[in-house]
């Protein structure tokens, strides 16, 4: 894995940002795959910007969200599709239908997911892949488990990252739905690129654990050792247990 580290999270956003960009320049219709969370939210912010600036064009792009809560509908201002409208898709030129994410409300959740790996195929498959990292080592929201599902699929979450999603719900931790959807190990690892982005001292452990420590289960995002071009950007804080 090639480990990128910057001075601060501000940084690796404007740089992410630029280099998103410069491919999209090279590949208007690049098939982009997308977090939610904190850590992402500056990354947004400089796209954003660019775009205002006449240098981000997002028309023709194509995004697949990598995750959502059961039972919340998109329009539901909790959800992970409300988050990605209010910090990217309402302030970009991305046209709605190219838009992709998983329904939390689907009557048949197990057909859903498979609708979206077929959607995902019918694109092409993922150019890049950028991906958060939750404190236990979650992407996604694969968790750490015995084993891990290699596609989209309905999941249980831990406490700790119901806890950690708590901010979305007004901090109401009962409020925080108990399954998600989400892409799987494989669905990832299949991007043609990874960039996995975490600042902040509170990931520096587990960021040790994903590069240095042994290919794991536990530690789900330590599967990126295995990905040809998997990158991981980090803050000066979240590389300081390497
Ligand atoms: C959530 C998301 C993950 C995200 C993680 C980290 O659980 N499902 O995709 O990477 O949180 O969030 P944060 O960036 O807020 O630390």
């Amino acid at each position: 894995m090639r480990v990128r580290i910057f001075t601060n999270a501000d940084t690796v956003a404007r740089v992410l940002s630029h280099d998103i960009a410069r491919r999209l320049a090279r590949n208007p219709r690049l098939v982009i795959g997308l977090p939610t969370g904190r850590t992402p939210i500056p990354l947004y912010r400089e796209v954003v910007r660019l775009h205002r600036a006449g240098r981000a064009d997002l028309s023709r792009a194509i995004t697949f969200n990598l995750d959502e809560f059961v039972g919340l509908s998109g329009s539901d201002p909790r959800s992970y599709r409300a988050f990605m409208q209010r910090h990217l898709f309402d302030c970009i030129n991305l046209p709605r239908r190219r838009i992709h994410f998983l329904d939390g409300t689907a009557r048949d959740l197990a057909r859903e997911c498979l609708r979206y790996e077929r959607a995902i195929d019918r694109a092409g498959g993922i150019d890049l892949q950028i991906l958060g990292l939750g404190a236990n080592g979650h992407i996604g929201f694969n968790e750490p488990a015995r084993a891990l599902v290699a596609r989209t699929h309905r999941t249980r979450l831990r406490a700790a990252t119901r806890r950690a999603n708590a901010a979305l719900f007004g901090g109401r931790l009962a409020d925080v739905p108990h399954d998600a959807l989400s892409m799987g190990m494989a669905t990832i690892l299949y991007a043609k690129r990874i960039v996995l982005v975490a600042t902040g001292a509170s990931k520096a452990g587990c960021v040790a654990r994903m590069i240095d420590g042994p290919v794991t289960p536990r530690v789900p995002a330590s599967f990126l050792q295995l990905h040809r071009h998997a990158e991981v950007w980090l803050d000066r804080a979240a590389a300081s247990r390497l």
